[in-house]
């Protein structure tokens, strides 16, 4: 699977001295494009980044808005979900059909969709008042 091996490849790219917690992402956009990212620490730790942000900064900076799909790979005893910020980050983009592909690096992987992983997302239509 093209995304899978994406998100592989810049996993080995992780900076993470703090967790020794590689993880990569690949983004599929409507278009077609794929976009990477991994995860970036810092010795300030709330200033690290998660590889998903990393991947759709790289797809708002490709000029994409649409997500198609989503893998993320880690070396985990089983596939590791976004965490919640990420999930909010990701449904920005991402209808609620999208399918979100979770692996291990031991060949472990699961599916969820957007709306499986974020049920009731806050979104746009919450503040039509405003
Ligand atoms: N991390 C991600 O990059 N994505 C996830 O989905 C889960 C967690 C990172 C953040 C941190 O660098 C390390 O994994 C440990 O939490």
């Amino acid at each position: 699977m093209p995304l899978l091996d994406a998100a592989k490849a810049v996993r080995e790219n992780a900076y993470v001295p703090y967790s020794q917690f590689k993880v990569g992402a690949a983004i599929q956009a409507r278009s077609g494009a794929v976009y990477v990212g991994c995860n970036v620490e810092n010795v300030a730790y709330p200033q690290g980044t998660c590889a998903e942000a990393g991947a759709i900064a790289a797809m708002i900076a490709g000029g994409d808005t649409e997500i198609a799909a989503v893998c993320v790979i880690a070396d985990a005893p089983e596939p590791v979900t976004p965490c919640g910020g990420c999930r909010q980050k990701l449904r920005e983009f991402a209808r609620r059909d999208v399918v979100i592909t979770m692996a291990t690096t031991d060949g472990q992987s699961r599916t969820m969709t957007m709306e499986q992983l974020l049920p009731g997302a806050f979104g746009r239509d919450h503040m039509s008042r405003a």
